[in-house]
């Protein structure tokens, strides 16, 4: 965190729930200390799973729909916009263990990640340990060319678990309009529509869902709405990192909002319930000024939301203009168990918990 600090006015760094510990609040590790981290790259002791972590289970055959493997023995694109830290494998499974209600990692979902452009090698192979673990069904989300990808590329993607593509345009400094967001996904969603089981998974500015609407309302192919489908909170939409409770609702207002329910009501948007601290600056690990849009969405689509941590929590675009690809961006302390009672909470019903949880994702990604 300490590049946060350095980089970033206090008063937005609630990014990070960072509340001091209490009884009721362990830790995933003894060493764990987020007041230590380094941002050089000569640091040589962080580990992802170093965040708090107050106890919450998840019901027997969830899935986590978005998690990340950054593994540097697989190199990362010259041009990324930001170099993170190690998460490997074995983090992950103790991360997805400490919500299993059996001990066993739950279903994850290995999504490319933006610092290795289109070179899937490292989810390849994290696909290939996932299969020999035993540890549910291998399943991935890749990024691919869709002007020069092959036939027989995708046909192998598929063999190893790849069910869609991903096109995330929020993960760089600079802003991109619905009209070139919409170029994006359309090619994509062009090259891949034959692939039996796939989806396109879309990480963009939600005016995208307003914008282009009649494109999305006539596709078959499932469209994966990222991150909240990339609504904002009242903090991000005001700009003000303590607003009051009463105007939390005021998020359920914004630009793209109406649209996309309406697209998950009757078209084939998905909404992955995710990234809570990407939709808001609220200085709470309790995140509550999202409480409405999770609200509002398990009301209007239950049929249509899934759920992920977005381990290991890697930072936001809009911070990274400016930074050199020499200093190693750290992941946010985030204590997941917290964002999960709060998404609990907000869903506010056993029944569509489990939806969202089980159901959902099972007929989406296909874990069968
Ligand atoms: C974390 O490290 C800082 C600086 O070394 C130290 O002052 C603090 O006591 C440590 N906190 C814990 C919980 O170990
Ligand atoms: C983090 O980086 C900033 C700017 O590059 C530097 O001033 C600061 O000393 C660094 N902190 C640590 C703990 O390395
Ligand atoms: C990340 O992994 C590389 C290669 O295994 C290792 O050299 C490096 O020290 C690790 N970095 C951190 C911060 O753990
Ligand atoms: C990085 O370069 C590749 C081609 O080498 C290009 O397709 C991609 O759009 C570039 N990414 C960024 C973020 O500039
Ligand atoms: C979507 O389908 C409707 C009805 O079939 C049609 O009128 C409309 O032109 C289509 N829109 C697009 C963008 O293809
Ligand atoms: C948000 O508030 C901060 C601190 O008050 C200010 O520096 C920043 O420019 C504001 N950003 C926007 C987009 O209004
Ligand atoms: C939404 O906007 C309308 C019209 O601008 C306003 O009357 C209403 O109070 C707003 N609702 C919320 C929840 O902010
Ligand atoms: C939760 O649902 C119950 C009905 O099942 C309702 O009485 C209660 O008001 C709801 N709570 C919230 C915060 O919406």
């Amino acid at each position: 965190m300490a590049l946060l600090t350095a980089l970033l006015p206090l008063s937005t760094l609630p990014l990070v729930a960072r509340a001091a510990p209490t009884a009721a609040r362990v830790f995933s590790r003894q060493s764990a200390n987020t007041t230590t981290r380094s941002n050089s790259t000569s640091a040589t002791v962080y580990d992802p799973n170093d965040s708090p972590v107050t106890p919450f289970k998840l019901p027997l055959g969830s899935a986590d729909t978005h998690v990340h493997l950054f593994n540097p023995q697989f190199p990362y694109a010259a041009n990324r916009s930001y170099t993170p830290s190690n998460a490997t494998l074995d983090q992950l499974r103790e991360f997805t263990t400490q919500y299993s209600a059996d001990g066993n990692p739950i279903q994850v979902v290995l999504v490319q990640p933006s610092p290795y452009g289109k070179d899937n090698s490292a989810l390849l192979d994290g696909l290939k340990r996932i299969k020999k673990q035993n540890w549910g069904i291998p399943r991935g989300i890749a990024v691919i060319d869709p002007a020069k990808v092959t036939d027989k590329e995708l046909h192998d993607l598929h063999v190893a678990g790849v069910r869609g593509v991903r096109v995330n345009t929020e993960s760089a400094a600079t802003s991109t309009s619905s009209e070139e967001n919409t170029a994006l996904i359309k090619a994509a969603v062009d090259r891949i529509k034959h692939m039996e089981g796939w989806a396109v998974q879309v990480y963009v500015a939600p005016s995208i869902w307003r914008d282009s609407y009649d494109y999305f309302a006539n596709l078959t192919t499932p469209i994966i709405a990222d991150h909240y489908g990339g609504l904002k909170a009242v903090s991000t939409l005001t700009n003000n990192t303590s607003p009051s409770a009463d105007s939390y609702d005021q998020a359920l207002n914004q630009t793209g909002l109406a649209e996309l329910v309406e697209l998950a009501t009757s078209g084939s948007v998905y909404i992955k319930l995710s990234g809570v601290y990407r939709a808001s600056t609220f200085d709470s690990g309790y995140w509550a000024d999202v409480a409405p849009l999770t609200s509002h969405l398990a009301k209007s689509v239950p049929g249509r939301l899934i759920y992920a941590s977005d381990w290991p929590h890697t930072g936001a675009g809009k911070d990274r203009a400016g930074r050199p690809l020499s200093v190693i961006e750290q992941f946010r302390v985030v204590d997941q168990g917290k964002v999960l009672q709060s998404q609990y909470d907000a869903v506010n019903s056993t029944s569509v918990w489990k939806r969202i949880m089980v159901s959902n994702p099972r007929k989406l990604y296909r874990f069968h």
